[in-house]
């Protein structure tokens, strides 16, 4: 991970490879950027039909005989929209731009001098600049190692502050990238468990759950999704638990390990992607990481959910029946529909710890894709309270989410003629993800809830990567749920 430092000296006396300045739209120059481009003998912004100082475009000069190496001017849309959120994702954009150099040194801290937007910049570079390195046997692309936020003086210690919180948070961040990058055939649920454990601060207590709890818990939700594999299903509960806490949080992660779709089986097409499947597990273990490290008056459990969605001779069949851990009785119409059964379990686990509110995270439906596309996580909930609260730490975090509604009179679509429930809501795509979302709200009982559908952001194309979103796990919702924690506070 970069280490992010603060220097108060001039653009002169810099010793780095790159220096990065910002531009706003039509060409309006940044902290820094005159005094750079006077530096090269331009004293007008080389405003071209490719850049044109839109949020994250980015422009690289030359700059033999300086000390910054060569400049790069990124795009920061227009001056009176600046936000922390634009900040990231120019920020993180600029670190992308730079694959090949060491030191980077950057304005972009003074754009807009607050806590937030400074945080948000170092947020970027540090995402901007996550590299997976695991399984390459190249050595020499991993990247900048070292950012330096040029600050005025007056602004040192707010920097310091912002670079410290942003640390904490980015390490969380990147946990859940590192375990959604994971090959799949290294990452069954054992695996993620050892790793969650691994990384997990000494407050943050950590059991896993195998089969015999599961079994004699009557977790059926888990246990019929995993029977198609080799590797057992489990379910890890993460606990932060301070001195006389003020709240207690329940978050929940599906973690489908690998999703074949089951006996359903997936076309080959959309399959390599599912080894994300384990995204919302993945952020909420990040999110127990970062409660854990920065401490708080809030009780957080965090419940991960992880079997691995196989075929095989003992794979769960359509029209089986299973009962989940609060007794209700479920038709599995579909096999492929097998992330509602694991948060089933845990959603009714949670629920019977009685906590004042529980958040669920998974990479849910494909329908939620097609509606809100590769960048927002759709939300539904059962309480307005839980659904704004989220909404604004998600403003914090700088991350996505639109709401959407859980309609009562689509509830009976999820009648089965044999059992409490089907897995599967009406017969066709229509409302895919909202019918998934009101399967789960069977499972909370009165507990405020909210679930968040992140199957589109969770992993990108190397196509759709931007800002501070790689290729590959992004880490979406980590971010989001630490910054709701933090709100329960009050
Ligand atoms: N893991 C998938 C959802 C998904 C799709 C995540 C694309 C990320 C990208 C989920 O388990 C699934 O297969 N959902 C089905 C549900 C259907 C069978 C009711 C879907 O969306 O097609
Ligand atoms: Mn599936
Ligand atoms: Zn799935």
């Amino acid at each position: 991970m970069i280490t992010i430092s603060t220097t108060t000296a001039d653009l002169t006396d810099l010793d780095t490879d790159a220096l990065v300045v910002g531009v706003f739209k039509g060409g309006i120059e940044g902290p820094g950027a005159s005094e750079a481009l006077a530096a090269l003998d331009l004293d007008d912004f080389p405003v071209t039909p490719d850049f044109r100082g839109d949020v994250g475009q980015t422009l690289r000069l030359a700059a033999p005989g300086q000390p910054f190496g060569s400049l790069l001017l990124v795009g920061l849309g227009r001056m009176d929209a600046i936000s922390p959120a634009a900040l990231r994702l120019a920020a993180g954009e600029a670190l992308r731009a730079l694959p090949s150099v060491q030191r980077v040194a950057t304005t972009l801290a003074q754009v807009n001098p607050t806590r937030a937007s400074i945080e948000a910049v170092a947020d970027g570079l540090v995402l901007g600049g996550y590299r997976d390195t695991r399984f390459t046997s190249a050595t020499d692309d991993s990247g900048p190692t070292a950012a330096q936020l040029l600050v005025p003086s007056s602004l040192l210690a707010e920097a310091d502050a912002a670079i410290g919180r942003s640390r904490i948070v980015c390490t969380g961040v990147s946990l859940a990238r590192d375990m959604v990058n994971t090959p799949p055939g290294l990452a069954g649920p054992q695996a993620l468990a050892d790793m969650t454990r691994d990384a997990m601060p000494s407050t943050v207590d950590v059991q896993v759950h195998g089969m015999d709890w599961l079994v004699e818990r009557g977790c059926g939700g888990l246990l019929q999704v995993g029977r198609g594999s080799d590797s057992d299903p489990c379910l890890v509960e993460l606990t932060y638990e301070p001195e006389s806490p003020v709240a207690h949080v329940v978050l929940a992660g599906k973690g489908i390990t690998f999703d074949t779709g089951g006996l359903n089986l997936k076309p080959p097409t959309g399959m390599p992607d599912m080894k994300s499947d384990m995204g919302g597990a993945a952020a909420v273990a990040g999110a127990l990481q970062i409660v854990g490290a920065l401490g708080g008056r809030v009780k957080v459990t965090g419940l991960l959910a992880f079997a691995e969605n196989a075929i095989g001779a003992d794979a769960g069949r359509p029209s089986d029946v299973l009962t989940t851990f609060d007794g209700t009785t479920v038709e599995v119409m579909h096999t492929d529909a097998e992330g509602r059964l694991v948060l089933a379990d845990a959603l009714g686990y949670g629920a019977s710890m009685h906590p004042d509110v529980m958040v669920d995270v998974a990479t849910l439906t494909g329908a939620v894709v097609v509606a809100l596309g590769p960048y927002q996580a759709g939300l539904m909930g059962n309480d307005q309270r839980v659904v704004g609260d989220l909404t604004q730490a998600a403003q914090v975090a700088g991350e996505s989410l639109w709401h959407l509604p859980l309609p009562a009179d689509l509830d009976r679509w999820l009648e089965s003629e044999v059992a409490d429930v089907r897995n599967l809501g009406g017969t066709g795509p229509e409302a895919g993800s909202l019918t998934a979302g009101l399967f789960l709200q069977r499972f909370v009982g009165d507990t405020p809830w909210a679930h968040l559908d992140i199957a589109g952001p969770a992993f990108l194309s190397s196509e759709r990567a931007r800002g501070h979103q790689p290729a590959g796990g992004t880490g979406f919702g980590v971010s989001t749920l630490a910054a709701f924690v933090e709100a329960q506070l009050t």
